[in-house]
């Protein structure tokens, strides 16, 4: 099964000219209104296999709702294809599919049918829909009145539910609230997992970094850059920070380092569970990860967070966290302060090589103050008393001889 294919897309709009005519022009012209032409998608290709999430990122108006209308076939082509395999169901637009007039309830059943279900499932599916959507109480009230959370929630309630093999969001997730944002990610994971293929556009880095597996970066209608999430994202941050006219990019040896620089890394460092410095851990030993930051403005609640990646040719994410995710008030910082940042772990990596991404960002989640890809590299190793991926410590308790006394145990410690 192929999920989702574009091949070649380029889509041609025109638009009427600025400038006010001469009589000449019009008469020239035929009396037609001068069109400019342009093209808002050139050349574009990338596929998304089942069990797949691809994500799009770039600036405003560099095509990507227009690419989302040609894959869903709202839109047609003015060259190249599209080849899906599968029910696609689109949220593109807030409230396409609804009907303003119509209530909750009526307009499940409008959209589901739609969407290509029988009456007799949507009525099996109901409950389900409305309970996903946390909206039983607004069921029979016309939907013009619902706020656009209530809306995004219901549209994506049904697209879910209508057992997509191919699913395409256009930054809807960013309307609802954050309660119901993490249930989005996790029912988009469910999907992904059953091996369905989901396309997502979205401005907010972090879920798409999070959430997707390959990213294509579009730039004026044209693919920029497409790979793994953990190289087009960063890229892409880079140059919309460029764009900007606030970057300065600063090469660091150990990797890709980028930002605003308000705030500054200053050093990074890995310690054993006594505090001495160590370039490698025990799997299973216990260690701090600091990373100590200079503040050069004021700014208020950074966000400060780390990214560890396995050092492999495809480097796997083995772990992410942030001051934000985990509701750490980090306060207005002041110039000159020097900030100091532990991040307290057990060591469950697997053996071999890892590296830490540091970060710290403005608290808007978007823009970075500064962002060092290989913050720190170092080795975890195993012992031999373990094999596997993951130590998780185990304790072994023997008991020899319950028939005689019951009670005779062997206890083994764990690390
Ligand atoms: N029907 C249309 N006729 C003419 N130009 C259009 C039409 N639809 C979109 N455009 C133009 O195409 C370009 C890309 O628009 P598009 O909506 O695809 O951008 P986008 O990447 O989704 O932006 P955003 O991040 O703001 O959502 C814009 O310059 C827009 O003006
Ligand atoms: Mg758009």
């Amino acid at each position: 099964m192929a999920g989702l294919v574009v091949e070649n897309v380029a889509k041609r709009f025109y638009r009427p000219e600025d400038r006010t005519l001469a009589l000449k022009d019009y008469v020239l012209q035929l009396g037609r209104r001068p069109r400019r032409e342009s093209w808002v998608l050139r050349d574009v290709s990338f596929e998304v296999r089942p069990g797949e999430m691809v994500g799009i990122v770039g600036s405003n108006g560099s095509g990507k709702s227009t690419l989302l209308k040609v894959v869903a076939g709202i839109l047609g082509p003015t060259r190249g294809r599209v080849k899906a395999d599968g029910r696609m169901v689109a949220l593109l637009e807030l409230g396409a599919g609804f009907h303003p007039e119509y209530t909750g309830k009526e307009n499940v059943f409008l959209n589901a049918g739609l969407l290509g279900m029988s009456r007799r499932r949507v009525q099996g599916l109901y409950a389900d829909i409305v309970a996903f959507a946390g909206l039983a109480d607004y069921m029979s009230m016309p939907v013009k009145h619902y706020s656009s959370g209530m809306f995004m929630r219901l549209a994506f309630a049904v697209a879910v539910h209508v057992d997509p093999d191919i699913l395409v969001l256009d930054e809807v997730l960013s309307v609802g609230d954050a309660g119901f944002q993490t249930k989005c990610f996790e029912r988009i994971r469910q999907i992904k997992h059953a091996k369905k293929a989901i396309l997502l556009v979205s401005h907010d880095l972090g879920a798409v970094q999070e959430l997707c597996d390959r990213v294509v970066w579009l730039d004026q209608g044209v693919v920029r850059e497409s790979g793994p999430a953990h190289d087009v994202v960063p890229s892409y941050a880079v140059s919309s920070l460029g764009a900007e006219g606030r970057t300065t990019e600063k090469q660091a040896v150990e990797g890709r380092r980028y930002g605003t620089f308000e705030i500054e890394v200053s050093k990074v460092e890995l310690l054993d569970g006594k505090g001495e410095e160590v370039d490698a851990l025990w799997a299973g030993q216990d260690a701090i990860l600091r990373v100590r930051y200079q503040v050069h403005e004021r700014v208020e609640a950074p966000i400060f967070g780390i990214i560890m990646h396995t050092d492999e040719e495809t480097p796997q994410l083995t772990y992410d966290t942030n001051t934000m995710w985990r509701g750490i008030d980090t306060g207005v910082l002041e110039p000159g302060y020097d900030v100091e940042v532990e991040y307290r772990f057990r060591c469950t990596l697997p053996a071999g090589r890892h590296y830490v991404t540091v970060a710290a960002a403005h608290t808007n989640a978007r823009e970075f103050y500064d962002w060092i890809d290989r913050g720190i590299t170092f080795e975890v190793r195993r012992d031999r008393t373990w094999k596997g991926t993951a130590n998780v410590g185990c304790e072994i308790r023997v008991d020899t001889a319950v028939a005689m006394r019951g009670d005779r145990r062997v206890e083994v410690g764990g690390v």
